[in-house]
């Protein structure tokens, strides 16, 4: 499989052959997300065909390309189940959470002081409630708990301006036409049919490397690689079309063998820490053809 080649400061920029901007107006995501491929929607917008029958997400973490496309149906995974709860929160009640979340102080006791509740003994909203504080509050949006399950990342360095109001309703919206789906990546795959668009972008399992475990104690790790492959055949052989993100290494390769796939330089913030921010390389994988652009630069 040959590989996408472009020189490194245009990719930095943005710029490299291959990606184009996105006319269309996007829903902007209410949650931060480690691992979030904002940076990359131009690229996998291209993904997308109006014949597609749905969009579906076995990881969803922000879900950043289901909101750029806005299908009109889609089916949202995830095994976080709080994050799952928070999404049928904001499909539900939009108005109240964002009230709620506005009349919280934004400082390093408060900060702590929700950190330390414990989700079991909230009710359910005010369990979203610290669940968007945190998530929007903490330290590069990593959504990471110890062995106990409790959520333990320290505040952030910088104070982003939240969403708006709008914002939250837009994604509420969306969320009307979305099936969500709380578990392991299969469990939203059961559902996929002829005609679906699947986008899998799991957290990066890499054996060669020690990965920082953004996502909790439950996630996919290299042992979930062929289970992954497997996946991806079932979806080949029942007539739909996936698309598929993972980092460059030993197991993205041995995917790319099988299926069309392209390579390219992207920024990575390595465990969200600045001294460690650098490039690296991420593939696509894909059933379907490779969009034009993207196919001409290879
Ligand atoms: C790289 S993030 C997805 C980011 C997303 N594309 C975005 O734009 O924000 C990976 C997500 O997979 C979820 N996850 C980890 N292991 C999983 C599994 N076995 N099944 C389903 N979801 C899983 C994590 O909770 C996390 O939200």
């Amino acid at each position: 499989m040959q590989e996408l080649r472009c020189n490194l400061s245009d990719a930095i920029e943005g710029v490299c052959i291959g990606v184009q901007s996105n006319p269309k107006p996007s829903i902007k995501p209410f949650l931060r997300w480690a691992g979030s491929k904002r940076q990359q929607l131009s690229r996998l917008v291209q993904f997308w065909k109006p014949s597609h029958q749905r969009y579906i997400e076995p990881f969803a973490g922000s879900a950043c390309l289901f909101f750029e496309i806005a299908p009109a149906q889609a089916i949202l995974g995830d095994n976080n189940d709080s994050l799952i709860e928070v999404y049928r929160a904001v499909r539900d009640q939009p108005d109240r959470l964002f009230d709620r979340l506005c009349r919280i102080r934004r400082n390093a006791e408060t900060y702590y002081r929700w950190r330390a509740k414990s989700p079991a003994s909230l009710d359910a909203e005010t369990r979203v409630v610290r669940f968007l504080f945190l998530n929007r509050n903490c330290f590069n949006g990593i959504f990471r708990t110890n062995l106990k399950g409790e959520f333990n990342v320290p505040i952030g360095t910088k104070q982003g301006a939240y969403f708006t109001r709008t914002d939250l309703r837009e994604c509420s919206d969306q969320l009307q036409k979305t099936k969500l789906v709380a578990g392991d990546f299969t469990r939203t795959l059961k559902h996929v049919r002829a005609g679906d668009f699947v986008y899998l972008d799991p957290p990066f399992a890499v054996t060669s490397r020690r990965m920082f475990r953004e996502y909790g104690t439950k996630s996919f790790d290299t042992t979930d690689v062929p289970r992954l492959a497997a996946s991806l055949a079932q979806i080949d052989q029942c007539g739909a079309e996936f698309l598929v993100s993972y980092a460059d290494c030993t197991e993205a390769r041995t995917l790319a063998k099988r299926w069309n796939a392209v390579k390219f330089p992207i920024r990575r913030h390595v465990a969200g820490f600045f001294g460690d921010r650098r490039y690296a390389y991420e593939w696509l994988v894909s059933n379907s053809c490779l969009p034009q652009q993207l196919n001409k630069a290879r």
